[in-house]
């Protein structure tokens, strides 16, 4: 049997560690190496990498993933995408959605994992129709959680929608790391009973579960995992490409992959952690395994954001009512799983509920626009009380909330005028404005003091 690999460390392992630093120089000599090896698909671009380019790096992401394509000519590229947010935290209109994933094939982009941290797959339709209509391989995903109504069924009803949308394949995606051996193995038993669709499953390293997950995930007909390259794995990031390739090819399984260019690939990579290491951009910390997720059953990255937020309030000696008040918050919402944006919203709820003294005394915008349904429609049922005392007698939609917005890709084109220079440069507006203008200027700056190296658009 094969097991298809996905080598992360251009993406989720290079966001995980050293929060998405990696310029495009630091990898652009090793991309040919990373054709050879025998990878079913490189996850690339997408996620966090778009906003980092433009914000931290002055890259063009569109030019990144133009010049990784003229490298990488074999082996399929693969992005992560947030469905109707596409790689922000707001939903946009239709128009856009459908402009940027038309954009991101014809930049080079083969398959698209398509997400909605509410598993409202209302919202990934639009994304995974458009990315079929290109000629692109659409991933649906699942966003994997624990909550008393998300049981194997909610899975496999998850997957069947899915199918019947379209999907060319599903992903579970475990964002924390807390998926055990036992819950893999039976989610992907049931979800093989569902569908047809090839599977795959995403996890973390950070509570160390992730290795044994993924081997018996595989054992109940899981056919792809997603891996780094050992000197960017464990950790925050994925388990390692070499060990899981070992035990695997040691289990029987093909992988594809040539333990020799491996090797060189990941001699490569060793130069540029240590870079980041001296810098202090990489923290040993995130590399170590941390098990207070299994304790809290909830992710990692929340629980230190929880952590500096009390501190900055003077208020540590508050975490453990603050971590008691989490899961009934997140049950008055619903069951959210806990994936940005929803970890940060439930956390910094929770968080206000204990230090105010009054539970929902004080409310987040975002909440708000949480329980008026701008995010979609909650797993489980929201608290009627909560809705009644937040919103009044205002209503909650209940229709798809990208379906209230304006198209915007036109309009926004023309008042941008000269300032973009392509359909890509208006799309980069569209989701960071203040930073992509930022970017356009230092552009401009530097093309008045260099020539430019330009690669034509496939
Ligand atoms: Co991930």
């Amino acid at each position: 049997m094969k097991v298809n690999i996905t080598e992360t460390v251009l993406r989720d392992a290079n966001q995980s560690l050293i929060a998405t630093r990696m310029p495009f120089e630091d990898f652009e000599p090793v991309l040919e190496k990373i054709d050879e090896a025998g990878y079913a698909s490189i996850e690339c671009w997408g996620g966090a990498t778009f906003d980092s380019c433009l914000r931290y790096l002055s890259e063009d992401p569109w030019e990144r993933l133009r010049k990784i394509k003229s490298k990488v000519k074999k082996t399929k590229l693969q992005m992560l995408l947030r469905g109707q947010n596409i790689l922000g935290y707001k939903h946009y209109p239709d128009d856009v959605v459908r402009k940027f994933v038309e954009y991101a094939i014809k930049n080079g982009m083969d398959i698209i994992r398509i997400f909605d941290a509410l598993n409202d797959f209302r919202n990934i339709r639009v994304a995974v129709e458009e990315t079929i209509k290109w000629g692109g391989h659409a991933q649906g995903a699942i966003c994997y959680t624990i909550s008393p109504i998300h049981d194997l069924e909610s899975y496999a009803k998850m997957g069947k929608t899915l199918e019947e949308m379209g999907v060319n394949s599903i992903c579970i995606k475990d964002m924390a790391g807390i998926m055990g051996p036992k819950e893999a193995y039976d989610i992907f038993k049931a979800l093989k009973e569902t569908v047809k669709v090839p599977l795959i499953l995403h996890t973390h390293s950070t509570t160390g579960l992730g290795p044994m997950t993924y081997l018996k995930a595989i054992e109940a007909g899981c056919s792809g995992i997603d891996t780094a390259i050992s000197s960017f794995s464990g950790g925050t990031s994925q388990p390692s490409t070499e060990t899981m390739n070992y035990a695997l090819k040691q289990l029987g399984y093909e992988t594809g992959l040539k333990e020799d260019v491996l090797k060189e690939i990941n001699d490569f990579f060793k130069s540029v952690k240590e870079k980041f290491l001296k810098t202090g951009v990489l923290n040993p910390y995130v590399m170590g395994t941390e098990t207070d997720a299994l304790v809290y059953q909830i992710p990692g990255g929340m629980l230190s954001n929880l952590i500096s937020q009390l501190k900055q309030q003077n208020a540590l000696d508050r975490l453990e009512e603050v971590l008691q008040e989490t899961p009934r918050v997140r049950k008055d919402l619903g069951y959210p799983p806990l994936v940005t944006p929803m970890s940060q919203m439930v956390g910094v709820q929770a968080a206000i509920n204990v230090l105010t003294g009054e539970r929902y005394k004080s409310v987040t915008n975002e909440i708000k626009a949480y329980l008026r349904g701008e995010y979609g429609k909650a797993p489980g049922e929201i608290d009627p009380d909560l809705v009644k005392k937040v919103l009044g007698d205002e209503k909650p939609i209940t229709t798809r909330f990208a379906d209230t917005l304006e198209p915007a890709f036109e309009k926004t084109k023309k008042e941008l005028g000269s300032l973009a220079q392509s359909d890509e440069d208006v799309l980069s507006y569209i989701a960071f404005p203040q930073i992509a203008e930022k970017f356009f200027k230092e552009r401009e700056d530097r093309k008045s003091k260099t020539v430019s190296y330009s690669i034509r658009k496939v």
